[in-house]
C-alpha cells in the first residue's frame, strides 16, 4: 500500500521492512526458547501493543494463548507521573503459566515495573518481557528486558501502535513526530 507520510511526521525512524524483519527474529528466538515449555501466554498491554503483539504472535511457531491487559498512566504527557492504573485485567488466570508480557515501548519503565510486580504476585511458572522499542535516556527504573526490538533516541515516536493523542497508531512504520505538534 502506498500511503503518504502525514505532515506531522518529521522522518521515518524504522521502516516497515526493518520492523517486520526484527519481529520475525524476535518470534524465532521466542519460539526456540519456549520450544519445550507448555502453556505460554502472551499478555499484550493495551492499547499500544496490539499491533506488535499481532505480528509477533503470528510469527511464533509454538502453541500460545493471547490475552490482554489495559493500563493507563495518570497525568501522562511529556513528563510521566509514574502512577499506573489498571483498567482491564487479563481474561484468564496466569498462575502457574508461562507469561510473556508484550509491550510496544519502554519509556520511563514505570508501566513495565508495575506489570512485573503485579504478575509476579500471581505466581506464574515464569515471567519474561518482550518490548518493541526502548528509550534508554528516559528510563527511571532499572529493568531487564528479555526480548527487545530496538533502542531509540528520546524523541516522540508514533506508528506501529504508538500514538500522539490516539492518532497515528496504525502506521506500518515508526516515525518521529515534529516537535511543533506537541510542544
Ligand atoms: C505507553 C506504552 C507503555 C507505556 C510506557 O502507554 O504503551 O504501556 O506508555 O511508558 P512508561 O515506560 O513511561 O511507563 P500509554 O500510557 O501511552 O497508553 P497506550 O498504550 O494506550 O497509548
Amino acid at each position: 500500500m502506498n500511503r503518504e507520510i502525514p505532515t506531522e511526521i518529521e522522518r521515518v525512524l524504522l521502516d516497515e521492512t526493518a520492523i517486520q524483519a526484527r519481529v520475525r527474529q524476535l518470534a524465532a528466538r521466542i519460539s526456540a526458547d519456549y520450544a519445550d515449555i507448555d502453556d505460554l501466554v502472551l499478555v499484550g498491554v493495551l492499547k499500544g501493543a496490539f499491533i506488535f503483539l499481532s505480528d509477533l504472535a503470528r510469527n511464533l511457531t509454538i502453541p500460545h494463548e493471547v490475552d490482554f491487559i489495559a493500563l493507563s498512566s495518570y497525568n501522562k504527557g511529556v513528563v510521566s507521573s509514574g502512577a499506573v492504573r489498571l483498567i482491564m485485567d487479563t481474561r484468564s488466570s496466569v498462575t502457574g503459566r508461562n507469561v510473556l508480557i508484550v509491550e510496544d515501548i519502554l519509556d520511563t519503565g514505570y508501566t513495565l515495573d508495575y506489570l512485573i510486580r503485579t504478575f509476579q504476585a500471581r505466581n506464574p511458572a515464569s515471567l519474561r518481557t518482550c518490548v518493541f522499542v526502548s528509550k534508554p535516556e528516559r528510563h527511571q527504573v532499572d529493568l531487564s528486558i528479555d526480548y527487545l526490538g530496538f533502542e531509540t533516541p528520546d524523541e516522540w515516536l508514533v506508528g506501529y501502535g504508538l500514538d500522539y493523542a490516539d492518532r497515528f497508531r496504525t502506521l506500518p512504520y515508526i516515525g518521529v513526530l515534529k516537535q511543533a505538534v506537541y510542544a
